[in-house]
């Protein structure tokens, strides 16, 4: 059965928009997309620009709260919602230790109302996709790999209101029949993040010649994969994976903070030379610890590799190189970020 009405959500954030950007140009989907973003902070219209030109018959924009069940029923009948792709949540890890609450609300009451949504069109539903990370997993020692199969094991209020959202989801599934799938993903990086994350955020410190924070004592272990592979992948779930089963996604790709980090240092020299300050890796300042910090992830995706024939194209190496440059080149996208213009923008549009 062919999805005819999409529903994104949080398709202006990062990953979402990315997925709207690759769902359009790289697949074979042919319906439309209803784009349903609350536009927080992290909800950016500048990542969907041209968009709404390039296909006015398939792209649709609804700014709206998932935590408002009725405004979310709504949106279902209005556009005969058919498949739900579900980003929207707080995603920052650091945000969520000093404010949980909207944690708790987003990731979790906000994925409930879509699935009661879902629940409530169910005779003509055909997907609800539900993204989520590897951090539902917790920490891993210096061995070993995540699979499907490992307990949750959640340690800061993001993973744990994720761990609970990936709950609902499975529940839902084996409750009432509500045809499912599940992906848990490594770190992401690639074009359009907000830079708070690690990667956009040393670039850009890096770039301007601003210390580079480094937690702890760097060694922290992620699992890095380009935004366009993890994007390729959903899409592949979304197609062929076997409703109500979880599928890890992820980059074969382990790498220690700092060695990122003094890798995006050395990569700006060479593209902007080095200053009268000398080489960016004197930048770098290591600062106090996260809480709760988890020491390591990996991802074991054979399922996904073995059922769907699924691999990472694109290697960590060309991958910070496209990274890098396009914070380089996209000035305009990043100082509207930085000067929160896209945000007064928002308030211009829509009164708030
Ligand atoms: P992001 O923070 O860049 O974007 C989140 C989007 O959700 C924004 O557009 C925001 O406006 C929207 N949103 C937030 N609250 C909302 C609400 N109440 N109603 C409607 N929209 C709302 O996040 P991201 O990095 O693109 O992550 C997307 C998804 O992927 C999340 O579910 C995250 O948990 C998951 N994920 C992220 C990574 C990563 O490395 N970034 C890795 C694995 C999984
Ligand atoms: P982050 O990008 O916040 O992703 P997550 O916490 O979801 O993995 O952080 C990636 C890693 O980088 C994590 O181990 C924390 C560390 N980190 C720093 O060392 N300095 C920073 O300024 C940030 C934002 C993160």
């Amino acid at each position: 059965m062919e999805i005819k009405n999409l529903m994104v959500t949080g398709g202006c954030g990062f990953i979402g928009s990315n997925f709207i950007h690759c769902l359009f140009s790289q697949t074979d989907f042919t319906g439309r997309i209803i784009n349903v973003d609350k536009l927080t902070y992290a909800g950016n219209p500048d990542n969907l620009k041209g968009i709404e030109k390039d296909y006015p018959d398939r792209y649709i924009f609804e700014r709206a709260d998932i935590c408002d069940l009725e405004l979310i029923e709504n949106i279902f009948s209005r556009y005969r919602i058919d498949a739900v792709c579900h980003f929207a949540a707080e995603s920052h890890v650091d945000r969520s230790i000093k404010n949980p609450g909207a944690f708790i609300y987003t990731n979790i009451i906000g994925t409930f109302n879509l699935l009661e949504a879902a629940r409530s069109h169910a005779g003509d539903f055909i997907l609800f996709h539900h993204i989520s990370t590897d951090e539902v997993y917790g920490s891993l020692g210096k061995e070993g790999l995540f699979k499907e199969t490992t307990p949750y094991r959640p340690n800061s209020p993001y993973s744990a209101a994720k761990a609970s959202s990936d709950h609902l989801v499975r529940a839902y599934g084996k409750t009432y029949g509500l045809p499912v799938t599940i992906s848990n993903c490594s770190n992401n990086y690639g074009p359009y993040q907000f830079p708070e994350k690690l990667i956009p955020l040393i670039t850009l410190n890096a770039k301007d010649g601003k210390k580079l924070p480094v937690y702890g004592d760097g060694r922290n272990v992620r699992d890095w994969l380009y935004v366009e592979d993890h994007c390729d992948a959903i899409w592949a779930i979304m197609r062929s994976g076997r409703r109500g089963e979880t599928y890890n996604i992820g980059g074969n790709m382990e790498m220690e903070n700092i060695v990122i980090v003094e890798m995006v240092c050395d990569i700006l020299d060479e593209i902007t030379g080095i200053g009268k300050n000398g080489p960016r890796r004197g930048l770098i300042t290591f600062v106090k610890d996260r809480p709760g910090h988890d020491r390591r992830y990996a991802i074991d995706f054979t399922k996904l590799q073995s059922e769907l024939n699924w691999s990472p194209e694109e290697s960590f190496e060309s991958g910070i190189r496209k990274t890098i440059s396009w914070y380089l080149e996209n000035s305009e996208w990043v100082q509207r970020v930085r000067n929160n213009e896209y945000q007064s923008w928002i308030s211009e549009q829509y009164g708030t």
